[in-house]
């Protein structure tokens, strides 16, 4: 890597996007002393997560789940809104504007604060250093030289072949975050967190749900008796699911959209009418137009930049982190990925450790995993016990009046050391941080059962699952 050049580079580290992997890889390169510039094309920095994923998606979780707390739960409470309940979905969505808008300028701040250059545009790799030259980025009509290049382009939708999308009738995650009026019946292709999360913001809202999925199950990267005790709950909500079923085609016309569904194994077609459509069914990484083939940064076989356990492409000198590498298409993810490649290099020894990080669907109640399934468990050969315990038996979760969910542990049959934990409950995604810092502790069930934790509170269902991995579970 060109550490010693003729002619010094402009800067040492320039970052290609400004996503959670992209923005906190410059935050923290410039805390050790880099001077750093992020390419982004976008309008304003935070990437997908920020201006069209993580923190909209969640604005309108939260206030779709007000709107049917008020209109359907809160009378159970003796809270009576006698005037009734009405929507007004353009002050929910403006509300979500002003949520976005906060937390985009919030990096912005940063980027000040930290002497951060942001490069507005699009941003292409013209040279990789090396040669005891600096690399090149061209950004609109300027070229700027520096000593590193990371890769942090993030992803895109995967389109569905015969299914065309406007973002009117038939949406991605990005349109489906903007209708301006409830469907009456919204079809959702693909039962995982996109359709989920989502198909739940507008089925509280009034829309009626359908979720095709093309496997015979829902969240298929989640454990198994989660994902069945998830979709029970959801049908129990209103949800209607098509399991094992595949779309072939969509007409939009100007009624809605009629879908053509068939079983996903083959067999005859049906026709299903949508008032939209929400195709979600996964993301791809984003490489078009960063100029990686000319580079010489190899891809994977599934078009993912290929990066080495210290995130090197097989270009030295250019890095890549976030969504557009290996793993899971996460915030927190592709965040402690940008930190470890910043302190690589700056050459300290930044880590991953990829068994600790957790995956939460926002849907209520949450879903929330950490480590191995039980399956995964199984196909490895790995000898272990599990403790489970229900929120039906949980104080706090029967005074909340929210008792759907359990907590289930997995243990290392021999070391007791806990190897994964699965949550369907009240606040899961919360709770299960308990349990991501055990297993990054390398910490036993029997250290977590141990733990005194407050009473009367979500989170001793989780002491109690660790008690249930020792068959003394105390409160069932
Ligand atoms: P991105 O956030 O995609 O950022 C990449 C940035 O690079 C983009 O802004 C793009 O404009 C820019 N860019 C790309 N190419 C260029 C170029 N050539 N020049 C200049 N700029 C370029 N994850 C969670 O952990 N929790 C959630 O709750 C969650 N909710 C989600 C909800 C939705 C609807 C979606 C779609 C995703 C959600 N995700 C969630 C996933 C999360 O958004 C991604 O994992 C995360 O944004 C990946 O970060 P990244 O930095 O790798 O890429
Ligand atoms: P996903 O991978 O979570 O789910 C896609 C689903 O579609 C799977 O169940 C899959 O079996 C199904 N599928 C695939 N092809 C299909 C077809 N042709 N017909 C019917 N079903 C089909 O992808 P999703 O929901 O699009 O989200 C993309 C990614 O964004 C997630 O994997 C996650 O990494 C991230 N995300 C994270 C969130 C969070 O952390 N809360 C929220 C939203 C997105």
């Amino acid at each position: 890597m060109p550490d010693s050049l003729d002619v010094p580079p402009t800067f040492d580290v320039i970052v290609i996007g400004a996503g959670p992997g992209g923005y906190v890889c410059a935050i923290r390169a410039a805390q050790l002393g880099l001077k750093v510039a992020c390419v982004e094309r976008r309008e304003t920095l935070g990437g997908t997560c920020l201006n069209i994923g993580c923190i909209p998606s969640k604005a309108l979780l939260q206030s779709s789940e007000n709107f049917e707390e008020a209109a359907h739960k809160l009378a159970d409470h003796g809270v009576l809104l006698d005037g009734g309940v009405t929507l007004d979905l353009a002050r929910m969505q403006a509300r979500k504007g002003e949520v976005v808008s906060a937390n985009v300028k919030g990096v912005e701040f940063l980027f000040r604060k930290h002497k951060i250059t942001w490069l507005k545009g699009e941003g292409r790799i013209v040279a990789a250093p090396g040669q005891g030259a600096p690399g090149q980025v061209a950004v609109g009509e300027e070229t700027h030289t520096t000593r590193h290049i990371v890769i942090a382009s993030g992803s895109e939708s995967i389109p569905l072949p015969g299914v065309e999308v406007d973002e009117q009738r038939i949406v991605t995650s990005t349109g489906g975050l903007e209708l301006t009026a409830v469907p009456g019946h919204l079809v959702v292709i693909g039962g995982g967190y996109i359709g989920l999360e989502l198909g739940s913001v507008w089925r509280r809202l009034g829309a009626q749900v359908t979720v095709v999925e093309f496997l015979d199950r829902i969240v298929p990267g989640m454990d198994a008796e989660v994902g069945k005790a998830f979709e029970r709950i959801l049908t129990k909500q209103g949800f209607k699911f098509r399991l094992k079923t595949k779309v072939t085609g969509a007409r939009a016309g100007n009624d809605g959209v009629t879908l053509t569904l068939e079983p996903a194994a083959g067999g005859p077609a049906e026709e299903l009418r949508a008032d939209v459509v929400l195709v979600a069914i996964g993301r791809r990484p984003l490489t078009a137009g960063l100029g990686l083939d000319a580079a010489g940064v190899a891809l994977d076989e599934r078009g993912r930049v290929q990066v080495d356990a210290h995130y090197a492409t097989s270009v030295p000198g250019i890095w890549a982190i976030g969504d557009v590498i290996a793993g899971p298409m996460l915030a927190h993810k592709a965040e402690e990925e940008g930190v470890a490649v910043a302190e690589l290099i700056a050459g300290q020894s930044g880590h991953v450790n990829y068994e600790a990080i957790p995956g939460v669907v926002y849907t209520w109640p949450e879903v929330a995993s950490v480590g191995r399934t039980e399956e995964q468990l199984k196909a490895e050969g790995v000898a272990y016990k599990s403790g489970k315990f229900p929120f039906t038996a949980n104080g706090r979760a029967r005074a909340m009046g929210d008792t759907d969910g359990f907590v289930k542990l997995l243990a290392d049959a021999k070391t007791d050391r806990l190897l994964g934990a699965h949550i369907i409950g009240p606040d899961a995604g919360t709770l299960i941080a308990e349990l991501v810092l055990a297993i990054e502790f390398g910490a036993s069930a029997e250290d977590v059962a141990r733990t005194s934790h407050a009473h009367p509170s979500l989170n001793e269902a989780v002491k109690e699952a660790a008690l249930a991995v020792g068959g003394r579970a105390l409160h069932i």
